[in-house]
């Protein structure tokens, strides 16, 4: 079983209040405009982040994390690298702490700008892969503000 699996009954306790933050901060930047933007959170977990948006569903591919989401918003089983969406389906991507983890990080930035035009996305700064991420993000999604939080380097591009 992956590690996500693994330990997802102890991943709130474990994270949680961690994840909240960063959460709260993406929140926090983007304002009350979200609040009639259509949203995915890709790499969604166990769901922490449902909560700081109105419209918003997540995508996982653990079921055992999905298995921890005890909210009432919509968590579905998928990989980033493939979203089972149409094209522009989404007004914004969320994606937060997630994109270090996935087999193919670029194939998943170009699913994200397949199925919309908004991304706030965040991953661990001390990844080996801090750089590579970086390039693949502003090289697929476009030039965006870059925030150095504590844990995570967050890229955000909001459009017009
Ligand atoms: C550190 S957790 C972050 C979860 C959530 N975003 C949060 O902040 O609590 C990383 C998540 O990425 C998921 N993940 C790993 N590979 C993935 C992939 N290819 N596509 C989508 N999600 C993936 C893992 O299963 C895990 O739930």
């Amino acid at each position: 079983m992956d590690y996500y699996g693994e330990m997802a009954s102890g991943y709130d306790l474990l994270h949680g209040a961690e994840q909240q933050k960063k959460y709260a901060f993406i929140r926090a930047i983007i304002g009350s405009a979200s609040d009639t933007w259509k949203i995915l959170d890709v790499g969604a977990g166990t769901g922490i982040g449902l909560s700081y948006f109105e419209n918003i569903s997540g995508l996982e591919p653990s079921a055992k994390m999905i298995y921890e989401y005890h909210g009432s918003k919509t968590l579905i089983q998928g990989t980033a690298e493939n979203l089972p969406f149409p094209d522009h389906s989404f007004d914004l991507i969320i994606s937060v702490t997630a994109l270090q983890n996935f087999a193919d990080a670029r194939m998943a930035l170009r699913e994200m700008k397949r199925v919309s035009k908004r991304y706030a996305i965040s991953f661990l700064k001390r990844s080996q892969k801090r750089e590579e991420l970086l390039n693949a993000i502003t090289e697929v999604l476009g030039p965006g503000r870059i925030e150095e939080g504590e844990i995570d380097l967050y890229y955000f591009n909001l459009g017009q």
